[in-house]
């Protein structure tokens, strides 16, 4: 698998940074008995792994433009590239100690995702992605899962939280949908959760009220592993839109389907 130097840059930032994720998990595990608990520390941890992100990609591309989701939107001299950082995606799991979570980055070239990394140190997983030259897991390549009905299907999501989206929706959402399929399974990071579906681990999901930090890198890889990606309404516009669907392609115009039902 031959790599371009735009995305070993983006992997040496991801692997950096999941070191430091990695060691502050170690010690987050340590802090979950103290009083004041971690999340402080864990706030920390998330403004860390970002600096050395946006430490590595600066230096390799000093002008490209910048949306990170802890310090925000910065444009670049250069007009045309953006690299789209999620440092720590899966910030409650880290926080209690489950080891699902990662840093994700992409990177957008005239408002298109040309390359896109997801690195769960925990478990040492690499995903990447480049338009047009595939996406793997470590040096496998992925595709998509290939089950053709919705019964045989297991179904990622993302469960609204507290002050987050449209909670009497989505239940009416999550009723139709686990009456059609085999399982659902809420992990927790949404961009961990993509790449899964890329990997075919995950054969749909779907979610709202995300951020395009949580989404740009795991749309191009399930793209690029033979998938399909759409916002709610179908269309393409996942980052305005704030929600996505996704899976193969049959199994995501069933989900699709099933999404629009009427609550009763
Ligand atoms: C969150 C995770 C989670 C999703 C949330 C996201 P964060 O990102 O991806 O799975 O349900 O909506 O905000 O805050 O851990 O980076
Ligand atoms: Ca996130
Ligand atoms: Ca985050």
């Amino acid at each position: 698998m031959a790599r371009s130097a735009l995305l070993n840059v983006m992997v040496q930032a991801a692997l950096k940074a999941g070191r430091s994720l990695s060691r502050d998990f170690g010690e987050v595990q340590n802090l979950q008995v103290s009083l004041k608990g971690p999340s402080d520390y864990v706030s920390q941890a998330d403004r860390k792994a970002e600096e050395i992100i946006l430490g590595e990609l600066s230096r390799a591309r000093p002008t490209y433009g910048v949306l990170a989701e802890e310090s925000g939107e910065e444009k670049g001299t250069d007009g045309q590239h953006r690299w789209i950082v999620d440092p720590l995606d899966g910030t409650t799991n880290f926080l209690h100690g489950i080891p699902l979570f990662a840093v994700s980055i992409a990177l957008e070239r005239q408002g298109e995702i040309v390359a896109g990394v997801v690195y769960n140190p925990a478990m040492d997983e690499l995903f990447t992605a480049e338009r047009g030259n595939g996406a793997f897991v470590n040096d496998r390549r992925m595709r998509v899962a290939g089950r053709r009905t919705l019964t045989d299907c297991v179904i990622g999501t993302g469960v609204p939280h507290l002050g987050r989206g449209q909670h009497g929706k989505y239940l009416i959402e999550l009723r139709h949908v686990m009456g059609e399929v085999a399982g659902i399974r809420r992990m927790g990071a949404a961009a961990l959760d993509l790449a899964y579906v890329a990997a075919g681990r995950l054969d749909g999901f779907w979610e709202e009220s995300l951020s395009p930090w949580d989404l740009a890198a795991g749309i191009l890889m399930i793209r690029e592993a033979g998938g399909f990606v759409s916002d709610r309404d179908g269309g393409g516009r996942m980052f305005e839109k704030q929600n996505i669907v996704a899976g193969n392609e049959r199994i995501h115009k069933e989900l699709m389907s099933v999404l629009k039902r009427p609550a009763n």
